[in-house]
């Protein structure tokens, strides 16, 4: 009891006998707040609030494949950042999260909300003209008098305001996936389309910019859409007089896209 050796028991002397001869401490941190789980190709990352205790050690990280129970524990020891990235899941199923807060005398918290994570593959498919998944040109025309084209040939818009082009894209459930198009535009101007995904815009000022000759092609930018689960009617509208440039094929790029019917 005497710390200082002066030969007196002062009060917080006594104090610290009394906490050791009642044992460690028992409380546990705080539960972790503010979890998020991003889904990726066979990953999925995690991210939580930092916890504020001067004791704490660290977190761990718990996985189920069924919501609210049979949790394991991942990281063999406290992870002492408070995100964490998760490889050992198969893509296809679904995974649910939750994580706690150890302090060092390993008094742990209970369980944060549980996040759920479908990690799956990422994949692109590409429609041309003649296949499954191209709808049509509405109003224009089929062409290839233009070359440097791939597959059978291009979609030539009429130059009008509001012309557009329709393909049917098919994902096996909801979620964000890229479009992108090749194109040719031998205008002087920079030709630019809106996007809408079944009757809804979601993109406008989509870029078209001149490739300098119409047999002159490259790719536009990757544009981000949601699409629902099933088959998603995909239109780019021209915005301008000019119409759209020639569209030689669109891509799409996320989960498991497929052709639409
Ligand atoms: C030219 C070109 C067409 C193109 C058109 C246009 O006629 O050959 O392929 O669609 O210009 O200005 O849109
Ligand atoms: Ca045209
Ligand atoms: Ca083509």
């Amino acid at each position: 009891m005497d710390l200082n050796e002066d030969c007196l028991i002062n009060y917080y002397e006594f104090a610290v006998f009394a906490e050791n001869w009642e044992g460690p401490e028992r409380i546990p941190p705080a539960v972790p707040t503010g979890l998020l789980a991003w889904a990726g190709d066979g990953m999925v990352t995690l991210d939580w609030a930092d916890n504020t205790e001067s004791d704490l050690l660290g977190y761990n990280v718990y996985r189920s494949e069924t919501s609210g129970s049979g949790y394991i524990l991942l990281n063999p020891e406290p992870l002492t950042a408070s995100a964490y990235v998760d490889t050992s899941v198969q893509n296809g199923l679904t995974y649910y999260y939750v994580v706690t807060a150890v302090d060092n005398l390993l008094n742990e918290s209970a369980y944060s909300s549980e996040v759920i994570a479908a990690p799956d593959s990422i994949t692109t498919i590409v429609i041309q003209e003649n296949e499954p998944g191209f709808i049509g040109v509405f109003t224009g025309t089929i062409d290839s008098n233009n070359a440097g084209f791939t597959g059978t040939g291009f979609a030539n818009t009429n130059n009008a305001v509001g012309m557009y082009i329709e393909w049917s894209v098919y994902a096996a459930s909801a979620g964000t996936y890229q479009l992108q198009w090749r194109y040719a535009n031998g205008s002087t101007n920079n030709r630019t389309g809106a996007v809408s995904v079944g009757g809804v815009t979601q993109a406008t000022a989509i870029s078209f910019p001149s490739t300098g000759g119409w047999t002159s092609w490259t790719t536009s930018a990757l544009v981000p859409v949601s699409l629902s689960a099933g088959s998603n009617r995909i239109r780019l509208i021209a915005e301008m007089s000019e119409g759209l440039a020639n569209i030689d094929w669109m891509s799409v790029t996320g989960v498991s896209p497929l052709p639409g019917s």
